[in-house]
């Protein structure tokens, strides 16, 4: 398991290639001209046959099987933990970078847990695994961090509204479909969640934990300590499924060490890389997921000093899961090792 060779193009396999993440790790390594010499699509047998398009070619979509990422430089995995346990150390051993976007690697203390924008420092100590981080975590630590380096944030409650496309390509159909049940006055059969998506909010994303909290807020307190590098940052997570398509907005309150003003953290948070504050109550301007949908940035908004306590905030935090949540995460990696 070695660092990457430096070479002017990367073979770059994309494992989960017809996935809602794959799909779009495929247009972002295209829309960011990512110097690929030969991209590999992989997928399920449910697949093969199939194409994905990429520089304007059809490209076969093939099996993964234990030998298909042999003389690939970069492997982008998106196809759920189970895969990347088994084929993301294969890969590895055979030479290739593996991103992982699932959650199999994450707290592995030898896989760096990397946002470009916060830590990408720890790229330097990956033995051939890194792992991308959940997606309602990335856009939440690249708001935060700028705000925790200037006044030490102590501790977060965050409330999530996570779009069904954070589920998949088949939770983004049963949203449609319960939609198009409901207005043709037919009851929905929900496949996917457990309750009706449609015109519903669920509390409840992955699976609940013997302390009543799910593993997706679990997520949001685990890895934001490890991506901070602050294992002392107290941190209480509320995750909900909303029926919208593209995009996570998150409520954020933070405690800080040193009192920031809404001005003062508007300010930093103006000049943080990865985001861009979009706050003016008086004309009505507010983050929303229709906003973010699309786009690369973490969007800012809601700055509010929070009055119940001495040095707190409110925010309200918005990006699209798919890309700066997932691919494009994933693909800036790959630009931080190829530089
Ligand atoms: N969606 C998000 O916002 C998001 C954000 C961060 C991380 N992630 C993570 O990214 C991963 C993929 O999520 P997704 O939303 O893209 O799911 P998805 O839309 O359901 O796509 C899953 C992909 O994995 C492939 N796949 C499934 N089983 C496979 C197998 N045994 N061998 C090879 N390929 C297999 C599927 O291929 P077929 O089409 O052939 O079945 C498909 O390409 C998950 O680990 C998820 O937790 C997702």
């Amino acid at each position: 398991m070695s660092p990457l060779r430096k070479k002017s193009t990367y073979r770059v396999a994309v494992v989960g290639a017809t996935g809602a993440v794959g799909t779009e790790m495929i247009e972002v390594l295209e829309e960011r001209n990512f110097p690929v010499e030969v991209l590999l699509p992989l997928a399920s047998s449910r697949s093969v046959g199939g194409t994905v398009t990429f520089r304007g070619e059809d490209i076969p979509v093939q099996l993964l099987t234990k030998d298909s990422l042999d003389k690939i430089d970069i492997a982008l995995f998106s196809a759920g933990a189970d895969v990347s346990r088994e084929y993301a150390p294969i890969a590895a051993e055979q030479g290739a970078v593996v991103i992982d976007n699932s959650a199999a690697w994450r707290m592995d203390p030898n896989v760096p847990l990397v946002v470009p924008e916060v830590n990408r420092d720890d790229l330097t100590r990956h033995k051939g695994i890194i792992a991308n981080p959940n997606c309602s975590t990335i856009q939440m630590v690249v708001a935060l961090k700028p705000l925790h380096d200037q006044a030490r944030v102590k501790r977060i409650v965050v409330t999530t509204f996570q779009s069904v496309s954070g589920t998949g390509k088949e939770a983004m159909d049963e949203l449609m479909e319960e939609c198009k049940d409901l207005l043709s006055f037919k009851e929905p059969t929900p496949k996917v969640y457990p309750y009706q998506i449609a015109f519903n909010c669920l509390p409840h994303i992955d699976d609940f934990l013997p302390s009543g909290y799910t593993k997706e807020e679990m997520k949001l307190v685990h890895e934001t300590r490890k991506i901070m590098g602050d294992e002392s940052i107290q941190i209480t997570a509320t995750t909900v499924r909303v029926p919208v398509y593209v995009s996570h907005s998150e409520a954020v309150n933070i405690e800080t060490e040193r009192k920031l003003t809404a001005h003062e953290a508007r300010a930093v948070l103006s000049a943080a890389p990865g985001v861009l504050v979009f706050d003016d109550p008086s004309r009505k301007l507010y983050p929303m997921p229709l906003d973010a949908a699309g786009k690369d940035v973490v969007y800012v908004g809601r700055v509010r000093e929070d009055g119940s306590i001495p040095h707190g905030l409110n925010l309200w935090v918005v990006a699209d899961n798919l890309r700066k949540g997932a691919a494009l995460n994933a693909v800036q990696i790959a630009e931080c090792l190829v530089q």
